[in-house]
């Protein structure tokens, strides 16, 4: 049955529904030899305020064609759009709004599959959890990277280089004009941040989940490449409709082990782990941080991206982008997993070869020659965060990822930015920075503030890099000995609530611990005379975020969208 006959909204008479429905779908310019075809909505995030999908109005018309080549009926619709840089206070506050709308809207239409359009970092994922919980056939079409910028000879790449140029004009290294005109060639086209931050992390996750066509994930937003793909899934999705394949039947516990494996080889953002288990949970599909760790201990890390390496998205799809990565670790993948290709993830590495050019062995290394032994993303725990904490060791320092430092803690974001830059603040290299009630809960949203700006004052001493611990997230494209999503958080009264500046902290990477010297009756007498500091919303959906948000390490859903556990590690124990 299509969708136009498939009678959802209630009259009290399904007959007549239809009868209704048939008479308001003329009006759309369809008859009757339209009302058998399958519906296929098109959710479009494309909005004038989100830089990164200025480009999508041609993509869709690609798609569109894709799909009535095929014989099906495209309806393009609005949903939520969330650019990073432009959603205040912090775009993630809005990620469970926006997977809400898309599911309830791919619900409530009479659509028989949909493609999902997106881009910017929590586009995609707000769309796969809703795609997840709707469970019609459905493919992600994410716009793809911009081309990397270039300035006096040197790679450009967003954000990594806002970043690093910031600070080194915060040191007095970097002129005003110089900044500007950095400044200026920082997005340079088209497309999502172009270096492996979040919004490239999690195209190529769903592209390694099998959501996407293959080598989708990384072609730049420019190239025409795009616009072939985008027409190759409309004409996919007509396909995925007739064979009646679902986003739970490709987004399996093996899908999801995939999907982690391709993120430690790319040294993909830490932001991709709330996602996953956010999109997961959505599925009923249990995804403890520990898997992540252990996935990451027995994955090589092969791709040579920023900020974990050298080159960007540009260079990364030249040298084969997913498609290579996956097949230089077929060996640990989950072939058997079925893709929107209709074929499994082994059928289509069987027909894939990668580019063979020697150069692009020094962006994606080959197997034999890994870039490292594990992976981009490292799971901490100890007494400050009992249910976990993540880094990503290789975009950090290697001799701070064992140290032990005096803390210097913040109790706010805003606490933060006014005394950091303090001339009296106390504070040396070795120190710990903290950042606390900055979590899902406490700030609300968990904004990117991870990545503390190191204090002025030691900068023009040349400290480029400290141990910062927060509860919050920093950006895909960031950098730094940064320890982040601490859990649980300090608002609901984790134990980084408890610590005072001068207590004594420990990051041990290699044994993945992150502790502070207290024992626990020390911690027991603090929290007894704790009072949460954080401001309750009164209203509206900062109010219902605040009540129902779940901690990181449970992927920041809310707590009344996740779905109860039907696959987890301990029921697939040999599968990772
Ligand atoms: Fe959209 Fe960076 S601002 S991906």
């Amino acid at each position: 049955m299509s969708g136009w006959e498939d009678s959802k909204t209630s009259y009290g008479d399904p007959e007549f529904s239809v009868f209704l429905r048939r008479a308001f779908a003329r009006h759309l310019g369809f008859d009757d030899a339209d009302f058998h075809k399958p519906v296929i909505g098109i959710c479009n995030t494309y909005s004038e305020v989100n830089r990164c999908h200025t480009h999508f109005p041609p993509l869709v018309e690609a798609v569109k064609r894709g799909v009535l080549m095929t014989g099906g009926i495209p309806l393009e619709f609005p949903t939520i759009s969330l650019g990073e840089v432009f959603t205040s206070p912090t775009a993630m506050l809005y990620r469970n709004l926006a997977a809400l709308d898309t599911e309830e809207m791919i619900r409530a239409q009479p659509l028989d599959g949909v493609v999902l359009v997106g881009g910017c970092d929590k586009t995609t994922p707000a769309q796969l959890m809703g795609a997840a919980s709707a469970d019609i056939p459905a493919i992600l079409l994410t716009g793809g990277p911009m081309l990397n910028g270039e300035y006096e000879g040197r790679t450009l790449g967003a954000c990594t280089d806002c970043r690093f140029y910031w600070q080194e004009h915060r040191a007095g290294r970097v002129s005003e004009q110089e900044l500007e005109e950095i400044n200026q060639a920082l997005a340079p086209s088209a497309g999502h941040c172009m270096v492996m931050g979040s919004a490239s992390t999690m195209a190529v996750v769903a592209e390694a989940m099998g959501m996407m066509l293959p080598g989708a994930a990384a072609v730049p937003a420019p190239d025409n490449r795009r616009l072939r793909l985008a027409e190759e899934t409309g004409r996919q999705i007509v396909a995925l409709v007739q064979a009646e394949l679902r986003p739970s039947q490709i987004m399996t516990y093996d899908a999801f082990v995939n999907a982690i494996r391709i993120l430690q080889a790319v040294g993909g953002s830490t932001n991709a782990v709330i996602h996953l288990v956010a999109i997961a949970g959505r599925l009923g599909i249990d995804l403890p941080l520990s898997l992540f760790d252990e996935l990451g201990r027995s994955t090589p890390f092969l791709a040579n991206l920023r900020p974990a390496g050298r080159f960007q998205m540009e260079d990364f799809a030249k040298a084969g982008g997913v498609p290579a990565v996956m097949k230089e670790l077929e060996d640990l993948l989950q072939r058997d997993c079925i893709t929107v290709t209709q074929h499994t993830v082994g059928e289509n590495l069987a027909v894939y070869h990668r580019p063979r050019h020697e150069k692009y062995h020094e962006i994606i290394a080959v197997r034999e020659e890994p870039l490292a032994e594990n992976g981009g993303i490292a799971v901490l725990r100890g007494n400050l965060a009992p249910n976990g904490a993540v880094i990503k060791p290789k975009a950090a320092t290697p001799q701070l990822l064992t140290h032990t430092g005096r803390a210097v803690v913040f109790d706010s974001v805003e606490d933060m930015e006014a005394r950091i830059d303090d001339p009296d603040l106390k504070v040396v290299a070795e120190d710990v920075l903290v950042l606390r009630n900055a979590g899902p809960v406490g700030a609300p949203g968990m904004p990117e503030a991870g990545m503390l700006p190191i204090p002025k004052k030691l900068l023009v001493q040349g400290v480029r890099d400290m141990v910062r611990i927060s509860d919050c997230r920093m950006s895909g494209t960031a950098f730094g000995t940064v320890v982040l999503h601490v859990a649980p958080e300090a608002a609901v009264g984790g134990p980084l609530a408890l610590i005072e500046t001068g207590d004594f902290i420990t990051l041990d990477v290699p044994n993945r611990i992150l502790s502070v010297a207290l024992d626990d009756a020390q911690l027991a007498r603090r929290r007894a005379a704790w009072q949460p500091r954080f401001d309750k919303a009164t209203r509206g959906w900062t109010r219902l975020y605040q009540e129902h948000v779940l901690q990181a390490d449970l992927g920041c859903d809310f707590d009344f969208l996740r779905r109860v556990s039907v696959q987890s590690a301990e029921t697939q124990p040999n599968k990772t």
